[in-house]
C-alpha cells in the first residue's frame, strides 16, 4: 500500500499515521499492562505517557522484566547539533530525565556533530563541533543529574566509538543499509557508514562496565531504523539488544502536519529566542478556531489540530483536568483561539525564562558532563 507520509531519520512528511508507522517498523504499542507496570516503579505515570504521546516501544516488557530481577538499565539518546535546539528536541528529554530520577538511571548522551558535517551543505566539522556543546547546555539545563549523566561529541569521543561502531558497521550490508535507510548511490561514504555510529553507544555501557548491561533509549520514532540494525548487530556479537520507547512528534507552529525545521525560525520555538519573540510565533501559529471570533463562539474549535492546544496536551500542561477543561471549553467555543494561545505562551515564556537561566549556568558545568578520549 502507498503511504502518503514518510518518516525516516532525517525527513518527516506528511500526515503520520502512527498505527501505520507501528506496523512498518515493527514495533509494539505501548500495553496498558506495560503501563502498568511502569506505574509500579515509579509511584505515579508521567503525564507523556499517560497521555500516550509516548505510544510505541521495543522490548521494554523484557526490559522490566531484567529490572524486577534486579538488573539495572542504563539510558541512551542524543541530538543531531544542526542548529539550537527546539521545543520537539527536548520533549524526549523530559521523560528521559522523569525515566532518570525513577529509576536511578545513567544517561548517556550523543552529539552527532560527524553526522551533521556529512550530510550538511553548509556546516563545516568546526559548526558543527561547536554547537554540540551549544545544545549541550539545553541538556544540562534540563536537570539531570551530573553524576550519572555522560554527554559526549562524536568529534571528541571519535576513538572509543569508532572502535563500537566497527562491530555494527561489518555486520551490515550496504543492502540492508539502503533499504532502512533509503541511501542511494548519490549518498557520500561517511553517511553510509554513520548508522553503525549512533549504534556504538548502544554497546558502551557494557563495554564500560565489564557486563552486559540493558539499555533504553527514549526518542521519536523518527530513530527507530538505527535500533533495527542494531538489534541484528546486538543478537550476533552477544550484547543485548537496546529497548526504545518512541514518541510522536511535536507538530511544528504552522499546523498539526506541519514539522519543525531549524531553518524555518517560525516554525519552532527555539531554547534561544527571547520571550517576546515566543509570544510571537505562538500568537501566529496555526488555530483550531473558527474564522471568526463571532463563528468560534457558535460552533466552537478543534483543539485535535489547534497547535496551542497541543502543546498543552504533549509537553506544557501537567494536570489532567486541567487539559480536559481547556479541550472542552475550545470545542465549545467558550474559550476562543486568543485565549488559548495567551495560556500556552504565558507557560512557555515561563519555562523560556528559568531554561535560559539554567542554560548559561551550564557553561560553567559542562566538564562535569562532557566525555572526552
Ligand atoms: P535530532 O537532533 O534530529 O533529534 C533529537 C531528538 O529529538 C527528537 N525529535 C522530536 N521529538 C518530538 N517532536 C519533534 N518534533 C521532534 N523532532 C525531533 C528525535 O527523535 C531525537 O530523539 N541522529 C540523531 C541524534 C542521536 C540520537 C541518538 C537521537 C544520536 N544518538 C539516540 C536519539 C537517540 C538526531 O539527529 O536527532
Amino acid at each position: 500500500m502507498a503511504e502518503n507520509f514518510k518518516v525516516t531519520p532525517w525527513e518527516v512528511k506528511g500526515k503520520v499515521d502512527y498505527d501505520q508507522l507501528v506496523k512498518q517498523f515493527g514495533t509494539r504499542h505501548l500495553t496498558p499492562q506495560l503501563l502498568e507496570r511502569l506505574e509500579k516503579h515509579s509511584g505515579k505515570l508521567h503525564f507523556m505517557l499517560r497521555r500516550k504521546i509516548f505510544f510505541s516501544h521495543r522490548d521494554l516488557d523484557w526490559l522490566l522484566d531484567r529490572y524486577e530481577k534486579g538488573e539495572k538499565f542504563v539510558l541512551y539518546t542524543g541530538r543531531g547539533p544542526s542548529g539550537d535546539t527546539h521545543m520537539g528536541h527536548l520533549l524526549p528529554w523530559v521523560l528521559t530525565k522523569w525515566l532518570q530520577d525513577k529509576f536511578d538511571a545513567e544517561l548517556y548522551f550523543q552529539l552527532t556533530d560527524d553526522e551533521k558535517f556529512l550530510n550538511s551543505g553548509k556546516l563545516g566539522m568546526e559548526d558543527t563541533h561547536r554547537l554540540s556543546y551549544e545544545n549541550a547546555l539545553d541538556v544540562i539545563a534540563m536537570g539531570f543529574d551530573p553524576k550519572k549523566t555522560f554527554i559526549f561529541s562524536n568529534q571528541d569521543y571519535g576513538k572509543t566509538m569508532y572502535n563500537l561502531a566497527l562491530k555494527t558497521a561489518k555486520l551490515t550490508t550496504f543492502s540492508t543499509a539502503k533499504a532502512v535507510f533509503g541511501f542511494d548511490n548519490s549518498t557520500n561514504i561517511g553517511m553510509v557508514f554513520f548508522p553503525a555510529v549512533q549504534a556504538a553507544p548502544c554497546f558502551l555501557p557494557t563495554e564500560l562496565k565489564g557486563k552486559n548491561t540493558p539499555v533504553l533509549i527514549p526518542a521519536a520514532i523518527d530513530q527507530d531504523p538505527y535500533w533495527r540494525i542494531t538489534r541484528d548487530a546486538a543478537a550476533r556479537l552477544g550484547y543485548y539488544k537496546p529497548a526504545a520507547i518512541h514518541t510522536r512528534f511535536l507538530p511544528g507552529l504552522q499546523g498539526p502536519d506541519a514539522k519543525m525545521s531549524s531553518s524555518v525560525p517560525d516554525s519552532a520555538i527555539f531554547t534561544t529566542d527571547t520571550p517576546e519573540a515566543a509570544r510571537k510565533k505562538i500568537m501566529k501559529s496555526f488555530s483550531g478556531g473558527a474564522a471568526t471570533l463571532a463563528e468560534h463562539k457558535k460552533h466552537g474549535g478543534n483543539p485535535d489540530t489547534d497547535t496551542s492546544c497541543q502543546y498543552l496536551y504533549q509537553m506544557f500542561e501537567e494536570d489532567d483536568g486541567k487539559v480536559k477543561e481547556i479541550f472542552e471549553q475550545y470545542r465549545s467555543g467558550a474559550l476562543g483561539s486568543g485565549e488559548v494561545k495567551n495560556m500556552l505562551a504565558d507557560k512557555v515564556v515561563a519555562f523560556l525564562v528559568e531554561h535560559q537561566r539554567k542554560r548559561e549556568q551550564a557553561r560553567k558545568n559542562l566538564d562535569k558532563f562532557m566525555l572526552k578520549d
